[in-house]
């Protein structure tokens, strides 16, 4: 009998990050693969699952409108405990830092069911940032019984939390796979610009931007459309209210921005492929864009992924109007500062992440 592996997404990063590895756990039939969607994430995810042709088993619809992080938690840890009862598992998977992830780890090491943390090793060293998902990834980390570290720098963050070297393996971001199998096929966009402006893709979300700091970028990106007349803004706007009620009431009647719902993952890789320049406070944007060749600025004051921002493909800029002016500027006009962000390096993967993740549970669980 093949053993059963549950593999848990809540969120869009989650499920796009994951499904390179349910693909290759399904490809290679030595498991019983079930796939788990909490849905704490509703409409993004349901899209991103069926990009990659991926049907959950089960479907916890836990997504309440502006949920609250204790309430999300409570109901998750409740259902997924369901999960783990009847399912019984040889062992779960999880990606990264979400409420989801914490939640699967908690459950898990309530049943003694081992938990592999797909994304490991990921830290800023500072629990209030990014909130809470700090915290969530070292409760994941302190949980987990197999580590999958994207870089030798995550790595080294774990053993110095002294997680034994033997159970961590680097194996490069899943998200590369997943980006890798979109990017190579000619993406289209589906969305009509102006072929003559440069595009700056925008994309804000996490909570610590919620309030004057999402205010300030939108000031930032008036004060850039107002002194750039070349540029045209695509900004697909995250779902949570928080988000939209800042972003639409400033931005929506300028001529040259485009307000969308999320995008679809393989529209958004044509955008980021389409983009000048893309800012953004997203983790998997700032591992995704460099392997393009397209600069970030990460609207953050810090990230837990150094290794794009050492490679100088990455930058911070923080959530101030006019630093976050002053950056774009320079790039907009210095083309050799530009060339020398847009080098196109992939310090994130090799797009074999997944491939080397079914190895180790095959060597593990077989
Ligand atoms: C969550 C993760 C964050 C991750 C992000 C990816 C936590 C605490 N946060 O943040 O780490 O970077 O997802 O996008 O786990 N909503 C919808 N439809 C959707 C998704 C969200 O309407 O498909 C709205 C709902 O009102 C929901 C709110 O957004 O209550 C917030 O969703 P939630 O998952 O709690 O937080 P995110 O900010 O999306
Ligand atoms: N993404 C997408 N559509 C969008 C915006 C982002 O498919 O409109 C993808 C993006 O390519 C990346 C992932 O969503 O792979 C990042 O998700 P998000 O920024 O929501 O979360 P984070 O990575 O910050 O946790």
């Amino acid at each position: 009998m093949p053993q059963t592996i549950l593999c848990a997404v809540g969120t869009r990063p989650e499920a796009i990050k994951m499904a390179p590895v349910i693909l290759a756990l399904k490809a290679c039939h030595d498991f019983d693969v079930r796939v788990l969607n909490t849905a704490q994430h509703r409409g993004m995810l349901d899209k991103i699952l069926a990009c990659f042709g991926l049907v959950p088993d089960i479907d916890l619809d836990i997504m309440r409108p502006n949920q609250s992080l204790a309430g999300l938690t409570a109901r998750l840890l409740t259902e997924i405990d369901r999960v783990l009862g009847h399912e019984k598992p040889a062992l779960v998977l999880a990606q990264g830092d979400t409420t989801t992830v914490m939640t699967v780890a908690m459950a898990c090491f309530y049943r003694r069911i081992e938990f592999g943390h797909v994304e490991a090793g990921l830290r800023t060293g500072d629990i209030d940032n990014p909130f809470p998902e700090e915290m969530n990834r070292v409760v994941a980390g302190r949980l987990a019984s197999l580590h999958f570290a994207p870089t030798e720098g995550a790595r080294q963050n774990l053993l110095r939390e002294r997680v034994p070297d033997d159970t961590i393996w680097m194996t490069g971001n899943t998200v590369i796979d997943a980006l890798l199998s979109v990017a190579d096929h000619k993406p289209s966009l589906g969305i009509d610009l102006d072929e003559t402006k440069r595009l700056v893709l925008v994309t804000a979300h996490r909570r610590e931007n919620f309030g004057e700091p999402l205010r300030n970028i939108c000031g930032a990106l008036l004060e850039l459309l107002a002194r750039h007349d070349d540029i045209q803004i695509l900004f697909p706007v995250h779902p949570n209210p928080n988000v939209r009620d800042v972003v639409f009431p400033m931005l929506d009647r300028h001529p040259r921005v485009i307000l969308t719902e999320p995008l679809d993952y393989v529209p958004f890789v044509a955008a980021m492929q389409r983009a000048t320049l893309i800012l953004s406070d997203s983790g998997g944007v700032q591992e995704e864009a460099p392997a393009l060749g397209k600069p970030v600025l990460v609207l953050r004051h810090e990230t837990e992924r150094p290794e794009a921002i050492e490679a100088g493909v990455v930058r911070l800029v923080g959530t101030q109007t006019d630093v976050i002016v002053e950056a774009v500027s320079r790039l907009l006009n210095d083309p050799a500062e530009y060339r020398a962000m847009a080098r196109g390096v992939s310090p994130y993967g090799d797009g074999r992440a997944a491939s080397r993740i079914v190895d180790v549970l095959k060597e593990r669980l077989c």
